[in-house]
């Protein structure tokens, strides 16, 4: 019997989705967490920024590493929505049907299925101008910078939208994974995908709640200095030469 070549191209496809899923996911926790610094006070804010800037390595700054650091994420991110893409309803009767299949069946994975479609279409816009903004102005990035551009370049609305779908695509991502591949499933896999859920939603709450306060403190500190000179931060501590 002749042998049948199986095309491996899907299941590729689905680990790369899977990886670079996987990736994003562990970055966006570390962010957000590196970024609620300013909870603690705007020097440790500031000692986060020149820390990913390379100073405590090289004993200066280079901006560059951020521009390099935002364009490796960007890559990971553009890999992930191609290998996600095909996934979503491609016509409107395609999405009827999906509609009508989850509200008979009330079956709560198709609906987070659904989270993911939207809250990546969310992403898709505005991560996007996030992603270049870091890329194109690495070296503006502290808390009067971070805070002028959240409030007199009016970024805090699209970081609000962001915030939100990321934080939800993140762990609903994660949790289906966890269920996809198996990943720590107990002997009683009802058991298993119920603590996964449970898990879910308590990292959820968790990262909307550091990302709101973290937001609110940037808005503040923005409406309560005027910044229009560009006035930057200066450490207590650590006296920066500047280029
Ligand atoms: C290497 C790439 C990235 C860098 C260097 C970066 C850096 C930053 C910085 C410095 C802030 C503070 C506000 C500002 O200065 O504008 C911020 C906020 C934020 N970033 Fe990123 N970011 C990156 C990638 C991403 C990605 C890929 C996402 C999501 C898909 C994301 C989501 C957010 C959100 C939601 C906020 C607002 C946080 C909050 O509400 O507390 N970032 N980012």
């Amino acid at each position: 019997m002749k042998n049948k070549k199986i095309d491996k191209t899907p299941a590729r496809l689905d680990f790369i989705q899977s990886a670079t899923g996987l990736i994003l996911a562990v970055f966006i926790m570390g962010h957000l967490l590196f970024e609620a610094s300013i909870l603690i006070s705007n020097e440790a804010m500031y000692k986060m920024t020149i820390f990913f800037e390379g100073y405590y390595f090289f004993g200066e700054t280079y901006p560059g590493i951020i521009t390099f650091l935002a364009a490796a994420v960007s890559v990971i991110f553009i890999l992930h929505i191609l290998t996600a893409i095909r996934k979503f309803p491609a016509s409107y009767r395609k999405y009827k049907i999906m509609r009508n299949h989850m509200s008979t069946m009330k079956h709560e994975d198709t609906s987070l299925w659904m989270v993911q479609v939207i809250t990546g279409f969310m992403m898709f816009f505005t991560a996007s101008v996030h992603l270049y903004i870091m890329m194109s102005q690495p070296s503006n990035i502290g808390p009067y910078a971070s805070s002028a551009r959240i409030v007199d370049e009016f970024m805090g609305p699209l970081y609000l939208v962001l915030l939100v779908s990321v934080v939800f695509h993140a762990f609903v991502g994660l949790y289906r994974l966890a269920v996809k591949w198996g990943f720590m499933e107990g002997k009683n896999s009802k058991v298993s995908r119920k603590r996964f859920k449970i898990t879910m939603y308590v990292l959820i709450a968790f990262y909307l709640i550091i990302g709101l306060a973290s937001l609110a403190k940037y808005t503040y500190i923005g409406m309560t200095h005027d910044f229009a000179d560009g006035e930057r931060y200066k450490s207590k501590t650590i006296i920066m030469e500047q280029h």
